[in-house]
């Protein structure tokens, strides 16, 4: 158990340890993260949460970046390295594994991730309109 000052936490990076993401490496995914956050002597800049299912089981394993709300599909060790280099400390997020964004207060997908399935029926009358 820990209680941490967040204070000077730039980033929350949540790490999906659920079932579809687990059998894709999660642990690896969450243990190559964190390591490359230790190696950048980021740990008070970044913090990270092993989650459960985040709900896009398609784009396992799932890792999503906040503030900037941008959620990535199909990480790897190596390419949440990457992540942590590119997007947590150079500032450039990995639009090739980005699904979706954040922008005028909604997710926005980039065409990258599985279309997915609207919640509601109300939500599935609204896009069609
Ligand atoms: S188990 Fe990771 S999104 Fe479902």
């Amino acid at each position: 158990m820990a209680t941490w000052d967040l204070s000077q936490t730039s980033h929350h990076v949540l790490i999906c340890n659920g079932g579809s993401c687990s059998r894709k490496d999660a642990d690896a995914v969450t243990l190559a993260i964190r390591e490359e956050i230790t190696a950048h002597g980021a740990d008070d800049r970044i913090h990270t949460t092993r989650t459960q299912c985040n709900g896009r089981c398609e784009d396992a394993c799932v890792v999503t970046v906040y503030p900037q709300g941008v959620w990535y599909k199909e990480i790897t060790p190596d390419i949440g390295k990457a992540i942590v280099r590119e997007h947590l400390i150079g500032g450039n997020p990995l639009t090739s594994r980005a699904v979706y964004g954040y922008a005028d207060g909604v997710f926005t997908p980039t065409g990258h991730g599985a279309p997915g399935v609207l919640k509601t029926e109300a939500a599935r009358r609204k896009a069609k309109q």
